[in-house]
């Protein structure tokens, strides 16, 4: 693990309503829908803790309990796994990683978009750069795509964001950058707009879910305007942070599964059982008979 002194906190907002998995994320948050055995946050949280972050804040609501309790400690359900021999169960209850971690759970009271939940961790950031983590978008990659912006970061000493390209049709789903000066495989943003339509859009590379942001950026978070649906657009904050600082993006390595979709976390699922050693064959001869 790699011991990153500069970027020790980390954002996840999971205050939404998670609408789109209804009625599943009713009475369980949408993070915590698992894939495979796995909530889904919890991805998210062992990519921040790969990558040395040693603060994790949740921008969380009062509904969402279950996050709360999966990140404490079970000391009862370890006893019990440890006194039946079954030690390997018990380190995933509380994985050793995790009480390396200071876990905080901020309320996000309305869910006034990624703007505003960000807005809620700015007395925890203490004034340096952090990293955010959107848990509905899951990284598959060798270097974890957040280490990968951290490496730019490392270089610029500015805010970087994690870059895709998206097919035409897919466009008014993001934020989109306007590219300029490209040194390897680091873009210089010249220009940033929420959803775009597919003609007006500056370029078809999306911003995705995994952000290093100087702490700048909560001074326009504050004087961004809601849109026309009351919510504050983090993209709305990075236009205008751009006027005053270089920001920088980097078309990540590896595979990204929006998660935040039924398709996106069918694909997830399927993708990551086939890689799983114990489970691969039988999941192949699974799709095998289906077709
Ligand atoms: P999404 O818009 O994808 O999530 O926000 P959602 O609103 O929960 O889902 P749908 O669209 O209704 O199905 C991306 C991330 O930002 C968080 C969400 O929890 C999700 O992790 N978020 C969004 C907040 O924390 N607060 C908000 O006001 C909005």
């Amino acid at each position: 693990m790699r011991d990153l002194k500069l970027i020790k906190k980390a954002v996840l907002p999971v205050a939404g309503l998670g609408t789109r998995f209804l009625p599943a994320s009713k009475a369980v948050p949408k993070e915590m829908l698992p894939i495979i055995d796995k909530p889904l946050l919890q991805y998210a949280v062992e990519e921040a803790i790969e990558s040395g972050i040693k603060e994790i804040i949740f921008i969380t609501n009062p509904e969402k309990i279950s996050i709360k309790k999966h990140f404490e400690n079970n000391h009862g359900m370890e006893t019990k796994l440890i006194n039946s021999g079954k030690t390997d169960l018990a380190q995933k209850v509380n994985p050793y990683q995790f009480s390396k971690i200071k876990f905080h759970y901020i309320n996000q009271d309305e869910q006034n978009g990624l703007g505003h939940a960000i807005l809620q961790a700015e007395r925890l950031i203490e004034n340096q750069p952090f990293a955010v983590l959107l848990p509905d978008d899951l990284f598959h990659s060798k270097k974890s795509c957040l280490n990968q912006l951290l490496d730019i970061y490392i270089k610029t000493k500015a805010s970087v964001l994690a870059l895709n390209k998206v097919d035409e049709i897919d466009i008014h789903k993001y934020g989109v950058i306007k590219p300029g000066a490209t040194d390897g495989n680091t873009i210089k943003i010249d220009d940033i707009v929420e959803k775009p339509n597919f003609e007006n859009a500056p370029s078809d590379i999306a911003v995705s879910g995994r952000y290093i942001l100087n702490p700048t950026i909560f001074k326009y978070l504050k004087s961004t305007k809601s849109d026309l649906n009351g919510e504050i657009q983090l993209t709305d904050a990075i236009k205008l942070l751009l006027e005053v600082e270089e920001v920088y993006g980097k078309v990540y390595e590896g595979q990204k599964f929006d998660c935040g979709s039924k398709k996106g976390f069918v694909h997830a699922t399927i993708a990551l059982a086939l890689k799983d050693e114990t489970l691969k064959e039988d999941i192949k001869n699974i799709i095998k008979d289906i077709f």
